[in-house]
């Protein structure tokens, strides 16, 4: 009943899994279904397949009490759940633009094949605006009218490496939905979270809106705060050619309460599995819908993003006293540390993380690069078989000429540049996220670049 709706989320990546398992930990009986026999068992059996703070230990909590169950088989789905959250995978397109939606549509097939009685499905991974509407008529093909199966839409907004709070804390739920009854059964499938805020004193707006908006909401955030890191990038830029320290600008301008000093980090830049590969599938659908010309500017976003990986290589080319050549600068010989692979810290993922790009450039230009990272070697060492891997950071710099610190772990920013010092060949440092503290590196004899810096 609507009181307290049986919940399957369709999915078990790293989306669905965070969500099983946190509305399982509110209260809701939760099953989560997956394709993947292997993910299945393990989640199962309380392995969580990626690296998040807290969610193992709520994944065995919860399955121990029986709140929490996971499936391969969209019949136990399609029977158990009144809402059905869509949490496939949406990647990018081979042609690198728009959004592949083969996972959405076999999911919410698989689903809409076995439902004898009436349901909500909800959308809830990254698609392009419209999405809904054909959830809809999809159904539609495949569902007995009676039934009065119906779609509705809610974007997620979490942050990898803080997952478990946003979806147990959101700064704000979004619905996108038709009618009375979606809204009133969606409302009660996230009850938990607004009892939860109401027990701490909190409140957590609701935003209740059509289909295309709350589509369009996920994108407009994401590539709003991939704007936002790219402008003080291009800030970077600016301030590498007049002599200006970008740190201290963002600092200065993010004091200002409309501006914030949240996500103007300077540094290499963006990556990950969602900012980059959403403002391309957002300019490619603004492009089909004949509005293009509004999202031109992300095309510009993008490439100040891409600017900052060859602006390490120009650094390094420059410190090591390079020339560069028709086909970029000669790094021949030299051995370059890159500590970070991941693209942010305090997570394993290694999705477009500049880190593994910067590795890749430095690599091409002749250096002999050696990658270390605390958390993401083994997804790294997959993805980029060709670079070369270190067990621990000593030694990754020993005997480097250069360092380059392009994810800022905790384990970067508190290491000791007097002992790193004397393992190094060369006390050249190159800091991509402006993470470590200059004068410090500095005093320790090391020669210091930040990014944007002078
Ligand atoms: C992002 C959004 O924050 C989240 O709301 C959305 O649901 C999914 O995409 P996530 O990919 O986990 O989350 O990473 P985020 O912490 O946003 O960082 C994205 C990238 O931007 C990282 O590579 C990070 O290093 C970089 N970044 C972030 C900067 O370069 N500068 C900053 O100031 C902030």
């Amino acid at each position: 009943g609507a009181a307290r709706p049986r919940l399957t989320f369709l999915g078990t990546g790293y989306l669905g899994a965070t969500y099983a398992i946190c509305y399982a930990e509110l209260g809701y009986e939760v099953l989560g279904f997956d394709v993947d026999e292997a993910k299945i068992a393990g989640l199962s059996a309380g392995v969580v397949p990626f690296h998040e703070p807290g969610l193992d230990e709520l994944l065995r909590r919860n399955i121990a009490a029986g709140r929490l169950r996971f499936s391969t088989d969209y019949k136990e789905a399609a029977d158990f759940g009144d809402v059905h959250f869509i949490c496939v995978g949406t990647p990018q397109r081979a042609d690198g633009m728009g959004a592949d939606l083969t996972y959405v549509e076999t999911s919410v097939v698989g689903l809409a094949q076995h439902l004898s009685r009436k349901a909500l499905i909800v959308g809830k991974s990254t698609v392009p605006v419209g999405t809904a509407e054909w959830i809809e008529q999809l159904v539609g093909k495949h569902v007995a009218p009676e039934l009065g199966v119906e779609v509705a839409w809610s974007p997620e907004f979490l942050q990898e490496g803080f997952a478990v709070e946003d979806v147990l804390r959101p700064n704000r739920i979004v619905v996108g939905v038709k009618s009375d009854w979606s809204n009133g059964l969606l409302y009660a499938a996230h009850k938990g979270v607004f009892d939860l805020a109401a027990t701490e004193d909190r409140e957590v707006p609701l935003v209740i809106t059509d289909f295309a908006t709350a589509e369009l909401v996920k994108v407009a955030a994401n590539a709003f705060l991939a704007t936002k890191i790219s402008f003080i990038n291009a800030m970077a830029e600016v301030c590498e050619v007049a002599g200006g320290d970008v740190t201290q600008l963002a600092r200065a301008i993010g004091y200002d309460p409309r501006i914030g000093n949240r996500f103007l980090q300077a540094g290499v830049g963006f990556g990950g599995g969602c900012l980059p590969k959403d403002i391309r599938a957002f300019q490619a659908r603004a492009q089909e819908l004949g509005a293009g010309e509004a999202l031109r500017f992300l095309h510009e976003v993008d490439l100040i993003n891409l600017r900052r990986r060859t602006r390490v290589l120009t650094l390094a080319a420059d410190l090591l006293g390079r020339r560069s050549g028709p086909a970029g600068p000669d790094l021949s010989g030299a051995k370059i540390a890159v500590l970070g692979a991941t693209f942010k810290p305090n997570s394993d993922d290694i999705r477009d993380a500049p880190s593994l790009a910067v590795a890749g450039l430095l690599q091409k230009a002749g250096a002999d690069v050696r990658v270390y990272d605390p958390e993401g070697m083994d997804n790294a060492k997959k993805a980029s078989p060709d670079l070369t891997y270190e067990p621990s950071l000593n030694d990754a710099v020993t005997g480097a000429d250069l360092v380059c610190v392009l994810t800022e772990w905790a384990d970067f920013r508190n290491a000791d540049p007097v002992a790193l010092g004397e393992l190094v060949a060369g006390k050249k440092v190159i800091d991509g996220r402006n993470c470590l503290d200059a004068t410090l590196w500095s005093q320790a004899g090391w020669v210091y670049r930040g990014m944007g810096r002078p």
